[in-house]
């Protein structure tokens, strides 16, 4: 294992100073590049007189090689004074002939450090190919160092997906879903303990009106036929039928606020009667627990989740609990309302029960804890869900995923958590918001049930395949790998989305084979795969075996690749996986360079090497041999033992440590590698 004795006995093979200049802040094991930022911090701190503590801080991470491995920056690093002052200093005393680094370059108000291949190739390679499936992966990033985690496993519950039962499983809870269980899988990556629930929309006055619906429109044949599709037509005519109502309370409510009247009473008129009547009745019957009106909403809520499991599976998502506003107790709502009461946050006003955001500190804003019928509101179940998590899970730390029309709402639950004292809990409930808007329904048409996301989807890459016979000579093998690549191409569209854009949807971009799509990651990992399947790369190599990795693609791959740790780590800041989807597309965007670099040059060595593509298809042997030697084509194919190494050993190794790169960074996105056969 690549230990601290290992890595220091590989650095002094490389002329460099030992024991490893000591830091803090360092994340040697786990971050490789963090072996360059104390070496360069120690040099730093004794040029410009400084803690080498405080050299490192002024080290950042440019984000991509183009601008250079680490950037320093200069006022950081001696406040103050003018960079380019600073930079002439520097490059007089920078040591020349340093093993790890070149002379730094000035731009701007950066040092910009670009990392000798040489050095590179012989600390990274073991360094990934030692760490495997935990490289960039790993739960020391959560914490500091792998041998010394800062305190336990910390308790995390995520919540997300959480779709609403009277409606169709919309844009904003596949995104949540995704983007949830994008979260959760990276934390348990991280060393956190995480649980996962799913917190549905099953309870409240939509359930009930539902239940009005199906007295009306409800049939049980149709039920049977179509559970999902038949519930969901039952809830678009009652809706229907209920709008004037709707509209007339509200023009009521209008009409009364303008002459300075009593809102609430106005509306009373109009609710006690019709549809609306109807609808509270009921569910004041449910939330009173009555026998008929609980079985009917167990009944549509069983079938819901039936559904969504279907769906969560296809996209490899499992949640802990399937919980719900329906399971929030009556008596934590009563004893949050009670709290509400004595500290005098809540008031009366026309037999409801309400909050003045302004009481509170916000600066506008009116929410209801309870209407005027008594019944429970998304507010109360909300707060009382919170508090009975935090009693069952005793959470460190909760990311509820939800959508910006959230946004509102979680402020207030913070802020009604502070007024009442709670200022601990209000500050672990993290709202992780993304946007609404979404384009998913308008493609899908009217009353899509769950399965037609995937569906769709599938299509989509159906078409992709057909129109490609080299893609589809692939993944249309033995194991038929249309199904990986759709979900592939869905998950990484969703996580390339940043949280502030819209959802796009867009079935034919995600399903091509093009930069930044999943389909394109599962193709260059089988293509990866298929050059591995001979010629494992996992061994030791010689000085010459190094050399042909010194050249610009491969020293390009690898310098990415030493990057992989970095990007998982700020993502763990940022929450925001578009940059992992972005990275892995450059890593493969380097390493088609390197395979087609090979192409055009070593024919006569590397006879099969432009032909990776291919590969999968061609008998083995045979490609090799036609190219190199066409009067023993023949003979050759009959002896595939005798197949020439297309690579060399070096190229091998750092094709063995992309394809890892790319297997964590997949499955850290939930992608399941695509392995042919
Ligand atoms: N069901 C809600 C919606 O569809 C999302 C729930 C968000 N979570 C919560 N604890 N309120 O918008």
């Amino acid at each position: 294992t690549l230990d601290i004795p290992e890595l220091e006995k590989r650095l002094e093979s490389l002329n460099l100073t030992v024991p490893l200049p000591s830091s803090d802040t360092a994340y040697i094991l786990t971050k490789p590049l963090d072996i360059w930022r104390i070496y360069l911090a120690d040099i730093l701190g004794s040029l410009v007189d400084c803690s080498s503590q405080a050299a490192y801080k002024s080290i950042q991470w440019p984000n991509n090689i183009y601008n250079g491995d680490l950037a320093v920056v200069l006022p950081k690093l001696r406040p103050g004074s003018k960079a380019a002052e600073v930079a002439v200093d520097l490059a007089k005393k920078f040591p020349r002939d340093h093993p790890l680094f070149p002379l730094p370059f000035l731009e701007g108000v950066h040092f910009r450090i670009f990392l000798d291949a040489e050095p590179l190739t012989r600390l990274l390679l073991p360094f990934i190919l030692d760490r495997k499936s935990t490289y960039g992966n790993d739960a020391a990033l959560g914490f500091r160092n792998s041998s010394a985690p800062e305190e336990g496993r910390k308790k995390l519950v995520v919540e997300f997906s959480s779709p609403n039962i009277t409606s169709e499983f919309q844009g904003k809870h596949l995104r949540s879903t995704i983007l949830g269980a994008f979260v959760s899988r990276f934390h348990e990556n991280m060393g956190w303990d995480v649980t996962k629930i799913n917190y549905l929309g099953d309870w409240g006055k939509n359930i009930a009106l539902l239940k009005v619906g199906w007295e009306r429109f409800g049939n049980e044949a149709e039920y049977e036929a179509n559970p999902i599709g038949h519930l969901l037509d039952v809830y678009r005519q009652i809706a229907e039928a209920f709008q004037p109502e709707e509209a007339a309370s509200r023009q009521a409510r209008d009409e009364a606020a303008k002459h300075g009247h009593d809102e609430g009473e106005a509306q009373a008129e109009i609710q006690n009667q019709g549809i609306f009547a109807e609808r509270n009745a009921a569910f004041r019957k449910l939330e009173d627990g009555d026998e008929e009106a609980v079985t009917f909403w167990k009944r549509v809520r069983d079938v819901n989740i039936e559904n969504y499991r279907d769906l969560y599976s296809q996209l490899g998502v499992k949640f802990d609990e399937y919980t719900g506003e329906s399971q929030v107790s009556q008596e934590t709502m009563a004893e949050i309302e009670q709290m509400l009461k004595e500290k005098e946050i809540c008031k009366e006003s026309a037999g409801a029960w309400v909050i003045h955001m302004q009481d509170i500190g916000l600066r506008a804003g009116t929410a209801i804890i309870r209407d005027r019928t008594g019944a429970s509101m998304y507010l109360l179940r909300d707060l009382a869900a919170v508090l009975e998590r935090s009693r069952k899970y005793e959470f460190d730390k909760m990311i509820i995923v939800a959508a910006n029309d959230n946004g509102v709402h979680f402020t207030q639950l913070h802020h009604i958590f502070k007024a009442l004292g709670m200022t601990e809990l209000a500050d672990k409930v993290q709202h992780l918001r993304f946007s609404e808007v979404s384009k998913m329904a308008d493609k899908l048409g009217k009353g899509y049930k769950p399965q037609a996301i995937i569906s769709h989807c599938e299509d989509a890459m159906e078409a992709a395949l057909d129109a490609d016979e080299e893609k589809a000579s692939i993944f249309k093998g033995p194991v038929n790998g249309t199904k990986a690549l759709c979900v592939a191409a869905l998950l990484a569209q969703e996580l390339s989305t940043r949280t502030t854009s819209a959802h796009s949807f867009d079935t034919s971009t995600m399903t091509a084979f093009k930069p930044g799509t999943g389909p394109e990651l599962q193709h260059w990992y089988t293509k990866l795969c298929s050059i591995l399947k001979d010629h494992p790369g996992s061994v030791e190599l010689s000085d010459e075996d190094y050399e042909p990795l010194l050249e610009d693609e491969p020293a390009n791959l690898l310098r990415t690749l030493a990057q992989y740790p970095e990007v998982t780590h700020a993502t763990y800041q940022s929450l925001e996986p578009a940059a992992i989807v972005t990275y892995l597309s450059s890593v493969v965007e380097l390493l088609a360079e390197c395979l087609n670099n090979d192409d055009d040059g070593g024919a006569d060595e590397a006879p099969a090497a432009g032909d990776v593509e291919d590969e999968a298809t061609k008998p083995e042997g045979g490609a090799e041999a036609e190219a190199s030697n066409p009067g023993e084509a023949k003979v050759e194919a009959t002896e595939p033992e005798k197949k020439e190494v297309a690579f060399t050993p070096g190229q091998l190794v750092l094709f063995e440590a992309t394809r890892v790169v790319l297997e964590n960074g997949m499955k850290l996105l939930g992608i399941t590698p695509y392995v042919s056969a």
